[in-house]
């Protein structure tokens, strides 16, 4: 490994190495914090060109999950989980069950879910041989698919941002594009077509595309996402892959609002200032996203999906606030959005130090 995980994780509680050389397992569990309950995050199984990398990534995603539960009003802390291999060929029911094994060996101070390589079918899996699993299917008393509430998430998200840059919640008349239209993109198209929006589309997936075509042939094509963010839009709304905000994109943009379900938008730090300058309004991703983690946190109270429903429309107030704190503070929303969940990280942490029997 070229870094030393002590200084890239230095604000990381625990970093935990898991292998099992029978069933080819090498996992790494990231724990970025607890202040605020145990860390919950999902399992990424990746094919990681080294170590380093996936050390990389599961200490860059337990952190954002720390701040989206914070920012989202959950007792919970972050983490994250990184499976190295190809999915395709190494996931396997003894591979699983030995990853379960490992994450139960830590008491409960991470719970995993599922994530890019890994289905509610694999949390089953990993539920034979752990207790701290969420995001299993409905069939073993789960959540489910996370992206239903992630994508209705977003529309709260960008509804609030419609109030906030034209004084109306409502998106209908304006035209959104959504770049990305597989699980979270293509419930975001309903919700907005059910409000009256104009829908232009885009994925590299032609298979993706004719799925929503199907569904709702009012929407429009755009040929690749340079081209429909190079069009005239009023909300773009980035549904594909993380880094999708970067400065050329930026440039030329004409959406007012930024507000999609990707993690990591903004391609580096900074893009955040240039969307300011631009009067573009950004909704933070991890702000408006958050539903998707609110479904599979609530499978630990045992999951009702009208109570998850009803808390994932609070990302409306959220990102109200957000906005409201960006507006006082005079920073860009991504600056008060970590501002308000490192407070609540704080604040509420800090109670801890009341000590109970
Ligand atoms: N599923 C959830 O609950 C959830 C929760 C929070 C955040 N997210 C994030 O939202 C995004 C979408 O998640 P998903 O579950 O819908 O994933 P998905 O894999 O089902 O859909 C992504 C879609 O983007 C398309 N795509 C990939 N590259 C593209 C490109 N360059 N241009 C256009 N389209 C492209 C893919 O073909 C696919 O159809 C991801 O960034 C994910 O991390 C998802």
């Amino acid at each position: 490994m070229t870094a030393d995980v002590f200084e890239i994780g230095h604000e990381h509680e625990q970093v935990v190495f898991m292998n099992d050389p029978a069933t080819g397992l090498k996992a790494i569990v990231a724990i970025h914090s607890t202040a605020l309950g145990p860390a919950l995050g999902g399992t990424r199984f990746y094919p990681y060109s080294s170590t380093a990398d996936a050390v990389q990534d599961v200490l860059n995603l337990s952190r954002g999950m720390s701040y989206k539960a914070a920012l989202a009003g959950l007792d919970l802390g972050g983490g994250k989980a990184v499976i190295i291999g190809d999915p395709g060929t190494l996931k396997t029911e003894g591979l699983l069950r030995a990853y379960g094994r490992f994450v139960q060996t830590l008491n409960g101070r991470y719970y995993t879910a599922c994530d890019v390589g890994t289905y509610s079918e694999d949390m089953d899996h990993i539920a034979r041989e752990c207790s701290y699993v969420t995001g299993r299917t409905v069939a073993h008393g789960g959540a489910g698919d996370s992206s239903v509430l992630t994508a209705y998430g977003v529309f709260q998200g960008m509804r609030a941002a419609a109030g906030f840059a034209w004084g109306t919640d409502s998106l209908a008349g304006r035209t959104v594009g959504v770049a990305g239209i597989g699980k979270v993109g293509r419930h975001l198209v309903r919700h907005l077509i059910e409000d009256g929006a104009s829908v232009v589309v885009t994925d590299v997936s032609s298979a993706a595309v004719e799925r929503v075509r199907e569904e709702f042939p009012q929407v429009t094509v755009a040929a690749s996402a340079d081209a429909l963010v190079a069009s005239e839009l009023d909300v773009y709304a980035p549904c594909a892959l993380g880094g999708a905000l970067t400065d050329g994109v930026v440039e030329v943009l004409s959406a007012r609002i930024v507000c999609g379900a990707a993690n990591n938008q903004l391609a580096h730090p900074g893009v955040e200032k240039m969307l300011e300058e631009k009067g573009v309004l950004y909704a933070p991703d991890y702000c408006v996203n958050s539903g998707g983690l609110i479904q599979v946190a609530d499978e630990l109270e045992g999951f009702s999906f009208e109570r998850a429903k009803q808390r994932a429309t609070g990302i409306f107030e959220t990102t109200r606030g957000v906005f409201e704190l960006a507006a006082t503070d005079g920073v860009p929303p991504a600056v008060a959005a970590d501002r308000l969940a490192e407070r609540r990280m704080r604040d509420v942490g800090r109670l801890r130090g009341i000590w109970l029997r």
